[in-house]
């Protein structure tokens, strides 16, 4: 085989990425995902690494699962009932025949408790995010997105026609600049974008600011909020809540979702806004008229999910008391951490082989919190990204804070 043929290509680049020390592994849990799960000892299922057979208990601080939820007896019962009742799976699309009762419910439910008129359900954000501005947008219009948006908002920006102006992270004075540009390039329809809150450093989006530009320049504002629906505001609709703007849901917010994270920690996604919105996205949006239907199971656990969260219960509270608890025990370690308020809690390290070999040895230690390096995160910049959940207890913590704490003596 040639060094010019494909798979040569391929063999070097996943050189190239191993020499740089980028290579990401898989771990194997054998358990279902929560605060206390197991994992099997050294396994990794990309790469030639030895699949090792023993099982052991593992302390997780990097799911998404805020809430707890993935392993909740009521989901799982919920899952299970619609199975029963709505059956495996729907083989079909939505407009052909993928559509039952439970889908329609989900999402009257979830723009109910969002604020919104109504939601379209995807079979991930995803794709939520991927047909979004295609079908929004066309080559009159323009589009101004924040740098650090998440990858699949930036590929639904690439797949559509509007003109692409990007403000520099969080920045609201670089935003109105854009926006001006928008304007003055004779952009007919501005649609802003941002993620609600940036997944690589808990940073929340000052939606408040945004909006008042928004309303300024006659802009739509559209934020990703898998990182915030289900926690964060007062009831945990999400970063629209926490910014006091639920009454601007119907004439300048349209938001996108994950049922993926702290909604049960399933799969699927969606989008929720305007009525007209939601209709246009029914007729047009490609993901949702070309992918099959969400699975029964993962509705009716959504749905429990659902029931869980608006009841409001003490699983927010677990989750704030157990962020702050976590950032303490860090700082008092001397680790660096991006400052915050949000339970994702960036470890800074920088160099990507330390925040590796950290990484590992935790996993010796018998917590699971995986480095971040480049191309995930900037060059130089790289992390362990670990996030609270209302399924750890103070005990949890304090035992993982006590392994960081020892690592750091032995890796320096
Ligand atoms: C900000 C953001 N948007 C979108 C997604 C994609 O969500 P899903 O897993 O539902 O496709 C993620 C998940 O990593 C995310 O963090």
């Amino acid at each position: 085989m040639s060094e010019s043929s494909l798979i040569g290509r391929v063999r070097a680049k996943l050189n190239e990425v191993k020499s740089a020390g980028l290579w990401k592994s898989e771990r194997l849990l054998t358990a279902p995902q929560a605060g206390h799960t197991r994992a099997r000892g050294d396994a990794e299922v990309s790469g030639s690494s030895r699949q090792a057979n023993t099982d052991r208990p593992i302390l997780n601080l990097c799911a998404n699962n805020y809430l707890g939820l993935a392993d909740d007896a009521r989901l799982v019962e919920a899952a299970t009932q619609a199975m029963r009742s709505h059956g495996y799976g729907l083989a079909s699309v939505r407009f052909i025949c993928g559509t039952q009762d439970i889908h329609r419910q989900l999402e009257h439910r979830l723009a109910g408790f969002l604020g919104f008129d109504d939601a379209i359900l995807y079979g991930s954000c995803f794709d939520a995010n991927g047909g979004l501005f295609e079908t929004l947008l066309d080559e009159a219009d323009a589009v101004v997105s924040d740098q650090l948006n998440h990858a699949s908002i930036i590929d639904g920006i690439r797949l559509c026609k509007a003109a692409r102006f990007r403000f520099v992270h969080n920045d609201m004075p670089d935003l109105e600049k854009q926006l001006k540009a928008a304007r003055e390039g004779g952009a007919k329809s501005i649609l802003i974008s941002t993620d609600g809150v940036f997944s690589m450093d808990g940073t929340i989006a000052q939606l408040g600011r945004i909006v008042e530009l928004a309303d300024r320049f006659d802009a739509m504002v559209h934020f990703d909020d898998c990182h915030a629906t289900g926690f964060l505001g007062a009831s945990g609709r999400g970063t629209h809540e926490h910014a006091g703007l639920m009454d601007r849901c119907k004439d300048r917010l349209v938001t996108t979702g994950t049922l993926g994270k702290a909604v049960g920690g399933a799969s699927g996604g969606y989008t929720a806004g305007a009525g007209e919105i939601v209709e246009l996205l029914r007729q047009r949006s490609r993901p949702y008229l070309f992918s099959n239907s969400l699975a029964p199971a993962v509705v009716g656990g959504s749905l429990a999910a659902l029931d869980a969260i608006e009841r409001g219960e003490d699983l927010r509270a677990r989750l704030w008391e157990n962020t702050a608890m976590w950032r303490g025990l860090l700082e008092a370690g001397g680790f660096e951490l991006i400052p915050g308020s949000h339970p994702i809690v960036p470890v800074m390290f920088g160099d990507e082989r330390r925040a590796k070999a950290f990484s590992e040895a935790l996993w010796e230690e018998g917590v699971l919190a995986v480095a971040f390096a480049f191309p995930v995160v900037p060059k130089g910049r790289a992390r362990i990204r670990t996030q609270m959940s209302a399924g750890l207890t103070g005990g949890d913590l304090e035992r993982a804070a006590g392994a960081f704490v020892r690592v750091k003596r032995a890796v320096g």
